[in-house]
């Protein structure tokens, strides 16, 4: 792949060293990362969940959370060190000269904009744009990252939009000003491949064309070898290897390198290489028009056993505003019919958007379909309310796609794992704490246990189905739930005190 040339490092990463500040204890994240990245460069950073990589892309924006802190060493961007500079200089680099996509596109964008405006403001902010340029402008970035009826999308909420078509907003307010570096934290972990290749396809576009670096997070081995010029492999918080794809993943020095190239599936399958261009558009548009697709592996006796759940004609409507007035009808599921035999395993596929949260969610009794039927273990549970519907969500469980929005951030993961045993009064207090400490994401990191979730790397967060849902915006913090979508709790987080406010999203 041709490179512009690579000439001076434009950040330099010097012997950083980042803790975190927990009740617990300090955790001491990154010790002692040194790297650099030259201009049109593309530099994955791999590594297993908690090894670090969230914390340096937060850090190289002086963005870590709160009880985060950079305790020594160096970032020099441009010749000009981030971790000293001040706030005010900060925030004129970033969004113009550094673009950055944060892992969990639900807790990053305002939900109190619509999707468009969040770009636009960026290009009026850092490129003067006047309101209508901008507009316009952030139409056709929304066009550029994916996103189908870019025009109409613009104009809706965060909320309605799929978890990978928020991650793909992320990604256009990143590039929207033309940076000059953008740090991408597993920018597309929440898409399908035909758009994961659009978007990489893009960012190595702006590599090549306009001399972008790009640091790109990753826990997928194959993008980092199809994509990168350079990888960085982390474990504990360093650095242990470093080198081209070749060098890398083709000879692997480090054992915990060799142990991470033995178990990546699908490195050699070119799943992810770059399409011709002349064919991108076209293949774009007919992956945009598929459908979603049911699939299921059946254990050989399944055709043998009652199916467990079973629904039949779902469908769900939503309106979608149009930009020259009125809405027309968006059909997120539409006549989805099909049974799960009891004991198998059933894959729900599709491109992002398809619809497939959406049916799993009508499925679980979560969303409520314009029409349909759903059988669950013999019995219709289309319309089962009340204390009926509250004993169902013992029996149906979800994992939801999004780890951060899921989980009550003032809550320590023992609670969390707890508050569902409490709810249906499973065990006594001494076996439910067994059960919690049997959880395998927690038993393999103790020191997070009793912490929040926040202090837990993405990875090994894990949702609580029945609960609601925090987001945060600028200001703070709002609460979500199932039940009563709109009612929302506010927290500051600075100052901790809490009020009850409505906040509609019409
Ligand atoms: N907000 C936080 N508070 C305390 N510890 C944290 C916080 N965020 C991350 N950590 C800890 O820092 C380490 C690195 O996490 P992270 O950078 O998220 O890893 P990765 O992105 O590689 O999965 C982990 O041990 C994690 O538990
Ligand atoms: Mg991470």
């Amino acid at each position: 792949m041709t490179r512009p040339d690579t000439g001076d490092a434009l950040l330099r990463v010097t012997d950083l060293h980042i803790d975190y500040d927990t009740r617990s204890g300090i955790t001491r994240a990154v010790r002692g990362v040194g790297f650099t990245v030259a201009p049109g460069a593309i530099v994955a950073v791999v590594g297993e969940s908690g090894s670090g990589k969230s914390t340096i892309s937060q850090a190289l924006v002086r963005r870590l959370p709160d009880g985060g802190r950079i305790v020594s060493g160096s970032i020099s961007f441009d010749g000009r060190d981030l971790v000293t500079m001040p706030d005010r200089a900060l925030r004129r680099i970033r969004g113009a000269d550094i673009g950055f996509v944060p892992q969990d596109p639900s807790n990053s964008l305002n939900p109190l904009m619509k999707v468009g405006e969040q770009i636009a403001e960026s290009l009026r902010l850092h490129r003067g744009l006047n309101r209508a340029d901008a507009a316009a402008a952030a139409v056709r970035i929304l066009d550029e990252v994916g996103i189908p009826d870019a025009a109409s999308r613009a104009g809706q909420y965060p909320h309605k939009l799929s978890g990978g078509m928020r991650q793909r907003v992320l990604i256009g307010v990143a590039w929207s000003c033309s940076p000059r570096l953008v740090i991408a934290d597993e920018p597309t972990s929440a898409l399908d491949v035909t758009v994961q290749r659009h978007v990489l396809d893009r960012l190595e576009t702006l590599a090549r064309d306009q001399g972008t670096a790009v640091i790109l997070v990753t826990h997928d081995l194959a993008i980092a070898a199809d994509r990168a010029d350079q990888i960085l492999v982390m474990q504990a918080g360093r650095i242990v290897e470093q080198g081209t794809p070749a060098d890398v993943l083709g000879a692997p020095s480090h054992p915990y390198t060799r142990e991470l190239v033995a178990a990546a599936p699908g490195l050699t399958s070119g799943r992810l290489a770059p399409r011709p261009a002349s064919a991108q558009g076209d293949a774009y548009a007919a992956a945009a028009r598929s459908r979603l697709t049911l699939a299921f592996r059946a254990s050989a006796t399944a055709t043998s056993v009652p199916d467990i759940l079973a629904v039949d004609d779902l469908t769900k409507t939503y309106s979608l505003r149009q930009p020259a007035g009125g809405a027309k009808t968006l059909t997120a599921v539409d006549a989805v019919s099909f049974a799960v035999p009891r004991g198998s395993t059933f894959a729900i596929v599709g491109e992002s958007g398809s619809g497939k949260t959406t049916t799993a969610r009508i499925a679980a009794r979560i969303v409520t379909p314009d029409s349909g039927r759903i059988r669950f273990d013999g019995q219709d549970i289309s319309s089962v309310a009340g204390e009926e519907l509250r004993q169902l969500r013992r029996r149906i469980q979800v994992v939801y796609q999004n780890p951060f929005g899921s989980l009550d951030p003032t809550m320590s993961v023992e609670r969390l794992v707890d508050e569902p045993l409490r709810a249906f009064k499973v065990g006594n207090r001494s076996q439910r704490a067994r059960c919690g400490s049997c959880s395998p994401p927690c038993a393999s990191t103790p020191p997070s246990w009793t912490a929040g979730p926040r202090s837990s790397p993405a990875g090994s967060a894990s949702a609580s189905p029945s609960r609601g849902r925090w987001h945060s915006a600028p200001s703070c913090w709002f609460w979500t739930s199932p039940c009563r979508p709109w009612t929302c709790r506010c927290r500051s987080r600075s100052c901790n005190c809490s009020w009850t406010c409505r906040w509609s999203s019409a």
